[in-house]
Order: C-alpha cells, then sequence, then structure tokens
C-alpha cells in the first residue's frame, strides 16, 4: 500500500478503515442520527466550542461543497464580501461568489505572499459603493503551505463590524483558530484532512447568530436548512452513511490521541523533519517554516528533475507526493505529513529522495 502524502485523502489508520465495515444503516433510522449527532457534538469539541453559540453542520460532499454551502449561506442577501487571496483556494472563494451573484471585491495578492493587510484594510475603507458586510480568507493556503494571518484579519475586521469567513479545509484539526474572536462567523472543512476521516464528508462550523441572517441562495447545499433539520434530528437527503461512520471514529481517535495540541505536535514535527533531511539534500522550502501550515510544505524541484520523474521515483517507493497547481508544476511540490505516518516513514521517505538524487 502507498504513502499518502497528497493533502488529503489521507492514509488512514485501520481504526477508522475498518470503521467503514459497520451494518448497512438506514439514514431515517434513529441509529443514523444517534451518528449524526455525535459527529457534530464531537466536531464542536475539537476547538471546545459551546454548542449555545456555534454549530456544527455536517454536508455530504468535499471541502468545496462546505466552504460553497457557507459563502452562498453567509453573507446575507444585502451583504457584501471582500475576497481575501493568496492562491488557488482564495481565487475559488470569487468564483463562487460570481456563480451565486454576491456582491464581492477581490484583494488578490501575490501566491508566494502573505496577503497584504494594508491592502485589505483600505479597500474595506474605501468610500463608494455598498459598505462590506464580510471578508472571507483561506486559512492555510494550500497552494503554497502558507498559513495566513487571522489575527491581523480579525482585528481589521473586529474595528469595523465585519465579520470573517474561513476556507478552514486544510487546517481544521491542527492548527489554531480563535474562536474567541468574534468577528469569526463560520469556518468551513472536511473530514477526509487533518481530522484522518474519509472523503464524502464535510462540515461548516458557523455561530447560530450568523446562521439566523442566512440566505438561501443555495438548494442542495442550503446550510440554514441543513442546520434547522439536523438540530431536529432529521436530514433533507441521503448523506454519505459510511463517511460518517470514519468521521466519527476519526473524531474519537483523535480526541484519546490527545486532540488538536496533539495532532499539532505530531504533524509539527513530522514536517520539520522532512523539511531539514531535504535541506540536507538540496532541496528548499518555497515558504519559510514560521509562515508555514505543520500540515503541507512546498519545495522547489531539484534542479533538471521533472515533478512527473520525481512522482514516478517515489510512487514505486510506496510513496505519493503532489504537484503545484497550474504554472506551480513545473517549479515545485508538495509534502503533506497528514494522516496515519510516523517518523520512519518519513526516514524512508527522505532515503528514497537520497536514492533518486544520489
Ligand atoms: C484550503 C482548501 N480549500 C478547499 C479545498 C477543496 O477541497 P475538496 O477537494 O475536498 O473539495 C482544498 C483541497 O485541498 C483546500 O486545501
Amino acid at each position: 500500500m502507498k504513502l499518502l502524502l497528497n493533502p488529503g485523502p489521507v492514509t488512514l489508520t485501520d481504526r477508522v478503515r475498518r470503521s467503514l465495515l459497520q451494518p448497512d444503516l438506514c439514514h431515517r433510522e434513529p441509529e443514523f442520527f444517534d451518528l449524526q449527532d455525535e459527529a457534530r457534538e464531537r466536531l464542536l469539541a475539537v476547538y471546545g466550542l459551546d454548542r449555545a453559540d456555534w454549530t456544527a453542520v455536517l454536508i455530504t460532499g468535499s471541502g468545496t461543497a462546505a466552504v460553497e454551502s457557507m459563502i452562498a449561506a453567509v453573507v446575507p442577501p444585502a451583504g457584501r464580501l471582500l475576497t481575501v487571496e493568496n492562491g488557488v483556494y482564495g481565487e475559488r472563494i470569487a468564483q463562487m461568489c460570481a456563480q451565486y451573484r454576491i456582491a464581492h471585491e477581490r484583494v488578490a495578492g501575490d501566491w508566494m505572499l502573505a496577503p497584504d493587510l494594508d491592502a485589505v484594510a483600505a479597500r474595506l475603507d474605501a468610500a463608494g459603493g455598498t459598505p462590506f458586510t464580510h471578508v472571507a480568507v483561506v486559512h492555510h493556503e494550500t497552494t503554497t503551505g502558507r498559513l495566513n494571518d487571522l489575527q491581523g484579519l480579525g482585528a481589521i475586521c473586529r474595528s469595523r463590524g465585519l465579520q470573517l469567513l474561513v476556507d478552514g479545509v486544510s487546517s481544521f484539526g491542527a492548527e489554531n483558530l480563535d474562536f474567541g474572536d468574534s468577528s469569526l462567523a463560520a469556518v468551513a472543512a472536511t473530514a477526509n484532512k487533518c481530522l484522518h476521516g474519509v472523503p464524502g464528508a464535510s462540515f461548516v462550523i458557523v455561530r447560530r447568530e450568523a446562521l439566523a441572517q442566512a440566505a438561501g441562495r443555495a438548494y442542495y447545499l442550503d446550510l440554514g436548512r441543513l442546520s434547522r433539520l439536523q438540530d431536529q434530528r432529521g436530514t433533507p437527503f441521503t448523506p454519505a452513511v459510511h463517511a460518517y461512520y470514519a468521521l466519527v471514529e476519526a473524531l474519537r481517535e483523535f480526541a484519546e490521541q490527545g486532540g488538536r495540541a496533539a495532532r499539532h505536535r505530531r504533524y509539527a514535527a513530522l514536517a520539520e523533519q522532512v523539511r531539514a533531511g531535504l535541506e540536507n539534500l538540496g532541496i528548499g522550502a518555497v515558504i519559510a517554516p514560521e509562515q508555514s501550515s505543520v500540515v503541507l510544505r512546498a519545495y522547489r524541484l531539484p534542479h533538471g528533475v521533472s515533478y512527473e520523474t520525481l512522482h514516478d521515483a517515489l510512487k514505486a517507493d510506496g510513496f505519493v507526493i503532489y504537484a503545484g497547481q497550474g504554472d506551480l508544476a513545473k517549479t515545485l511540490f508538495r509534502i503533506s505529513t497528514m494522516g496515519n505516518l510516523t517518523a520512519e516513514d518519513m526516514d524512508r521517505l527522505l532515503a528514497a529522495f537520497a536514492r533518486l538524487l544520489g
């Protein structure tokens, strides 16, 4: 079996893989709603959230479904959103706004750089047009491995009474998210990245207050309706029952392993091991460690080695790495250390790199 170093789906533990083999289950039976309730409770527990203020809304679909559901609902009909972009996933948020005809503007920065917070503040304060109500950003921009500064953006939003919407698809469960920040209205994420579940289940953690004013732009992805029905132990459609089995098992395992702090420590150690090992081989990281997530790092392709050559050689050794997106495929590759991976696995990965370059 190959180890997955792509940013999800991740290499599963045996325990989570076995959970997929539980009894066939009708999604209109109480056993399913027990599963749904447990998933929702445990998702709130990842960041210790109070269910009087927050709700976890489950969605059948990949991470994009959760981000789309959040964007389509949380910006009210008369709202206006500023998207802060420095990669593929930030761009997608603007594309969703265009699709749903949500009034929006973009601050699109260089993909290799942190968002320019002064430019964000200036755009928010610029005179003319309907005032902004919301700002959206990707927490961990998986395009480059950069962790964007939510604290800085939160401060900008708080001082202007704006709400912040976060794509936390590749950070939820491993990186710090300050739910105490009063500007934070919602975070969208998925089961099959830092939580170690399987693709098919995603979710939005949203302030109940923000949901109260939600727009009903989407049909299948209508966050307000999904939330309402799930609160009543219901569901509008057929959920990915098996993905929910895996999510609940993964969340139980997550809690038993020490929760978010432990997962952060584990990823940080693996990411640093890989970074230092590759540096020894002359392969540099694209973003400085202190600006990177612990989840994924991007590296420059070794001189004269194409991504395809590197990928195929490592795959033959049992490791699946990940290409850069778009034009970046020519210059960089990515390694994620999410999933059921160990320091010994990373030693073997580094040995495979050394053989390839030696
Ligand atoms: C930050 C971020 N947002 C959104 C997505 C889209 O998730 P999915 O491919 O599960 O739809 C990804 C996928 O890697 C991501 O990293």
